[in-house]
């Protein structure tokens, strides 16, 4: 971050959290702000709640960092500039719209970049597990993928630990059966016979799909 002092954005983030301003979107563990300035253009997320709900969304935020740090240098998601006060996440700004609300115009090139990304990440040990949610990824305004969000991350750890391992096995396929599911908009009878040694609903997955199922109207 140029010429922007960790305390004077603090200060600016606290008030703008008390004034409820600057707000790009409020979710379930906390809200995101979004500050503009002379040299910088930052998102902010911040954590929720009281008590032990807070604590949860601040250890959630703290885990998010890491999982920025363990991707290092990575063009498939925003820059992570830091954690200020051990609670507020500072990103680079992405100028773009989510899948929700965009397509890309070439989904073709969109999809190969995206599969890029998911190699990447997985290979230095991270697997997003959230990526089916439509909010988490965006359209750039070149048209290209960037990956949002990785509160939900795992970070697969090194030696003798066969519970994380399974979850990052698991991980790694949601993000492969995410990836088929934006590419063909849930039409699976087109998948190609190359992408379909992708696609492996997880048990997980299968039960959660059923209670969608049963609540959907
Ligand atoms: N770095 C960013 N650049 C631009 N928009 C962002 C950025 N990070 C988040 N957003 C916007 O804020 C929304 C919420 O961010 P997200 O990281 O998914 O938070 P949550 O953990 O609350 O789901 C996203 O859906 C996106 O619209
Ligand atoms: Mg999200």
């Amino acid at each position: 971050m140029e010429n922007l002092d960790e305390a004077v954005l603090k200060q600016w983030i606290e008030e703008s959290l008390a004034t409820g301003s600057h707000v790009l979107a409020a979710g379930y563990q906390g809200q995101t702000l979004v500050y503009e300035g002379e040299h910088n253009h930052v998102v902010i997320k911040t954590p929720h709640g009281k008590g032990l709900a807070r604590r949860f969304h601040k250890k959630m935020l703290r885990h998010e960092y890491a999982v920025y740090q363990q991707l290092g240098d990575f063009d498939g998601a925003p820059t992570c500039y830091g954690l200020i006060d051990n609670q507020y996440l500072v990103l680079e700004y992405v100028d773009g719209r989510t899948i929700r609300t965009k397509r890309p115009l070439d989904e073709d090139e969109f999809h190969r970049k995206l599969f890029s990304h998911i190699r990447t990440m997985h290979a230095r040990n991270v697997a997003h597990m959230d990526l089916k949610r439509k909010d988490n990824l965006l359209v750039r305004g070149n048209e290209m993928p960037c990956i949002l969000d990785f509160g939900a991350a795992v970070i697969k750890k090194k030696g003798f630990h066969p519970f994380n391992q399974y979850r990052f096995r698991l991980g790694k396929q949601f993000d492969y059966n995410a990836w088929i599911k934006h590419k063909y908009h849930n039409r699976m009878r087109d998948i190609s016979m190359f992408d379909r040694k992708y696609y492996k609903p997880t048990w997980v997955e299968l039960i959660a799909g059923t209670i969608k199922g049963l609540y959907a109207d």
